[in-house]
């Protein structure tokens, strides 16, 4: 084999990559050694801002497989024949720490998934939990300060945490998912995925189901207590990634079976929940599960950086028979995504192989910007319509459209029969046995204890208390008795 020859970013020949070009021996360095010159500078800009949250992620290619026909709900192409196959990615991050953090710690995790089908790239950007924190995207800035480092101890405080969520009772329900046993998953591979969100599904005939998203790991349930997750995360910080990384090195290639629910979008409105409400889940009995099909995740990115740091999801890249509901929340986060990976990656983050459409091309008029490298041939024109066969608009819906009624306003959602901030976050507690009580007892306590002042202790009580007696009971008194040590 011909040796490989080291050369600069334009090509050329390096003569000497281990000294720098001096004036004589022993003398001040050269402004013309353009290997070091470029060298320093190149370094210099390695780093990009990381994700503003989920910053610290995992990531494989594989495949989706449809096993069940569903096309009785949704026209998408990807979905219309049972055995169709869709190449996919799939990032899994923690939510709250920067990139240095550690994986084997109590936070929701992020299951960010994308579909390069034939009518171009589908994201689904769900987390392992199928319900969140709060119900209102204005929230979310403050949500995320409140949890994350504190700007002046410059970490992660009790005191922010407890004293958001004293002001959100709408978070009880999150809370107890979270501080219970699934609350730290054992690796990525152990834990399930879900869409969270309503999302709107439309069949061929136009008839609209409002669905959610479940994806049941196949390997099993498994978690870490958080004494297991402390010694792990001191041990291995990276320990999600390593087993990620070396299953699918190995051939245990994970996978997951999606299921869906489906409403029918005539029954939204006299629900007994608020269908749109993040905080909320459709119990079971309501809306069964309906099986999909079968993600399973087969190889590694070849460049963490390429394809992992610089992947980009967004929730409003749909395809034709997927639109969005009108929660909240799934519409703030509509804008937020593209929005940030502008920032983070610059205009022509689509460009990117991780991002780009595989199983079809992207055709357009945007033009230009910062590392543009599609410019079209001497042919295509740069604007529409045009007279020159450019590319041009379907006319086709992409989806049922969504009935709106009112007045526009800074509205609190609306309430449904069971709607309240607790309801839920009791049926889970009740549902737990009683060791599941007394470890979601201990982690939180072990949290709100620490809390400094008395008046976020009471108010985040009295919403254990609302969600249930015994849980709020419990709850006081394992704080009560920490505080006393
Ligand atoms: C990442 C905003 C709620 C799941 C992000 C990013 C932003 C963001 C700005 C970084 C994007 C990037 O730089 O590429 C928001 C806002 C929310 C919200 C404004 C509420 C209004 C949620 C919810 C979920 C979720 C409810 C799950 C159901 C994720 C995931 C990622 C992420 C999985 C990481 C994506 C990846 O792996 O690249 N979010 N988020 N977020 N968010 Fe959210």
């Amino acid at each position: 084999m011909s040796k490989r020859v080291l050369t600069t970013e334009s090509g050329a020949p390096v003569a000497d990559n281990q000294n720098s070009a001096t004036a004589g021996v022993g003398g001040p360095l050269l402004i013309q050694d353009q290997q070091l010159l470029e060298k320093l500078a190149r370094f210099n800009r390695e780093r990009i801002p990381e994700r503003v949250v989920h910053a610290r992620g995992s990531a494989a290619y594989g495949y989706f497989e449809v096993t069940d026909d569903v096309t009785q709900w949704t026209s998408a192409k990807f979905l219309n024949t049972v055995g169709k196959k869709t190449e996919t990615f799939l990032r899994f991050s923690t939510v709250a720490d920067s990139l240095g953090g550690a994986d084997a710690v109590r936070d929701p995790r992020g299951f960010a998934l994308k579909f390069y089908t034939e009518d171009g790239n589908y994201d689904l950007v769900g987390n392992n939990t199928p319900v969140f924190f709060i119900k209102d995207p204005i929230k979310f800035p403050d949500f995320i300060h409140s949890q994350k480092r504190d700007p002046f101890t410059g970490k992660q405080e009790p005191d922010n945490v407890w004293d958001f969520w004293a002001h959100a009772p709408e978070a009880t329900h999150q809370i107890t998912w979270l501080m219970g046993d699934r609350g730290i998953p054992a690796s990525y591979r152990h834990m399930n995925g879900y869409g969270s969100h309503t999302y709107q599904w439309t069949n061929a005939a136009g008839e609209a189901f409002f669905v959610k998203y479940h994806f049941k790991t196949n390997q099993g349930i498994r978690c870490l207590s958080s004494e297991q997750a402390a010694e792990l995360a001191g041990k291995d910080p990276n320990s999600h990634q390593t087993d990620l990384l070396q299953a699918i090195e190995r051939g245990v290639n994970p996978s997951w079976t999606l299921y869906v629910q489906v409403m029918p979008a005539a029954e939204a409105a006299d629900y007994r929940f608020n269908p749109f409400d993040l905080t909320k889940v459709w119990p079971h009995a309501d809306y069964p599960l309906q099986r999909v099909g079968r993600l399973v995740l087969d190889r590694n990115p070849e460049n963490v950086f390429a394809e992992v740091e610089q992947s980009a999801f967004s929730p409003n890249n749909f395809v034709p028979g997927i639109t969005a509901s009108p929660d909240k929340m799934l519409q703030g986060r509509l804008f937020a995504y593209a929005d940030a990976q502008r920032y983070r990656l610059g205009v022509n983050h689509t460009l990117l192989p991780v991002n780009a459409p595989k199983a079809t091309t992207a055709q357009n008029y945007g033009r230009d910007g910062f590392m543009a490298q599609r410019n079209g041939s001497r042919f295509d024109k740069n604007y529409e319509p045009n007279s020159y066969q450019g590319p041009a608009e379907t006319g086709d819906a992409l989806g049922a459209p969504l009935a709106v009624s009112g007045w526009t306003g800074t509205h609190a959602a609306p309430l449904h029969t069971k709607d309240d901030d607790f309801f839920q976050a009791g049926e889970l507690f009740r549902l737990m046995s009683e060791d599941e009580k007394k470890r979601l007892v201990a982690n939180i306590a072990g949290g709100l204890s620490q809390v400094s002042r008395e008046d976020v202790i009471e108010k985040n009580l009295a919403h254990f208390y609302a969600a249930d007696a015994d849980y709020g009971k419990r709850v006081e008194e394992a704080v009560r008795a920490l505080r006393e040590d």
